[in-house]
């Protein structure tokens, strides 16, 4: 069924990807045009949103790209001014920027905890403070944000600044949701669990196996019940369903795909110290 979202404008941030292929934020630009959503695609990686648009017009689809830094507020009002001036509104926002950094309590230095909170957190409280305003006007608007099953419990590493500020996005989209529940305006909660993205060759392999790429998918495939990772699809069909009408009842919700990793617990590793 196609045209689930058709007449809606979507400002998507981080829709390019880390590296080639489908990160979460392209495969849910891409298929936001594929149901008929005029897309706003912004990105800190020109090059890597303009992969992302050129896909989307190849498909005979609509795509506006930006450049913008989520870390900058200047940045992110300029942001949204242009997608009001290209598209006169925002329906959809998908605040997408995020990622992981290694550390546990004892040895993340403090800088690295604050460009988690700017890269993971304060984005989102940002561009929705500015995109607010413009959905409460129109008296419709849906928010989507994401979080990580990291965000709900140990997944197999210890990245202190990671959990926190995925837990907190939950608990910031449930505050956003009461507030505005009666303006119009939804917020809901993607968890993703392990996804094949790009982020996998291009961040983790380095950070983990020591450049193994093999080594780190069938690590993380193995802590998975259903037997492999998802991908940027898995997150962008859930995505589709909390932009569309389709969830025009639902506020403040969440949607897990994980395989069913959380509902397991993942093992210590086995040099846990104690
Ligand atoms: N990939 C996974 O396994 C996984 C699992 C759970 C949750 N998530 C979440 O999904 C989201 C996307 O993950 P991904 O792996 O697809 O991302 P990614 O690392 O591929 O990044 C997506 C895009 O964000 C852009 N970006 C980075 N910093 C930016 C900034 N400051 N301003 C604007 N753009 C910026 C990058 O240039 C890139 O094009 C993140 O919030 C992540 O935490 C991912």
């Amino acid at each position: 069924m196609a045209g689930r979202l058709a007449g809606k404008v979507a400002l998507i941030s981080g829709a390019g990807s880390c590296g080639p292929g489908w990160g979460n934020g392209r495969a849910t630009a891409t298929l936001f045009a594929r149901e008929g959503a005029k897309v706003f695609a912004a990105d800190l990686n020109e090059e890597a949103v303009e992969e992302t648009r050129k896909t989307i017009e190849e498909e005979g689809n609509f795509c506006a790209t930006h450049s913008c830094d989520v870390t900058k507020s200047d940045q992110i009002k300029e942001m949204v001014a242009a997608c009001i001036k290209e598209f006169g509104t925002v329906d959809i926002l998908h605040n997408n920027v995020g990622g992981s950094a290694a550390g546990g309590a004892m040895d993340m230095d403090e800088e690295i905890w604050d460009r988690q909170m700017d890269h993971n957190l304060k984005h989102v409280f940002l561009v929705t403070k500015e995109v607010l305003p413009h959905m409460v006007k129109q008296h419709s608007g849906s928010i989507i944000n994401m979080s990580s099953t990291s965000g709900l419990t140990y997944g197999g590493a210890f990245q202190i600044a990671y959990a926190t500020t995925k837990a907190a996005i939950r608990r910031y989209s449930q505050a956003v949701a009461i507030e505005f529940a009666g303006r119009g305006v939804r917020c809901n909660t993607i968890i993703p669990g392990q996804l094949h993205t790009p982020m996998v060759e291009v961040r983790l392999a380095g950070q983990r196996t020591g450049g193994d790429v093999d080594a780190i998918i069938a690590s993380r495939n193995a802590r998975i019940p259903m037997g492999q990772m998802g991908d940027g699809f898995d997150v962008a069909y859930a995505a589709v369903y909390f932009a569309s009408d389709e969830s025009k009842f639902v506020t403040g919700s969440e949607i897990v795909l994980d395989g069913g990793m959380s509902l397991k617990c993942t093992p210590l590793p086995d040099d846990y110290p104690q």
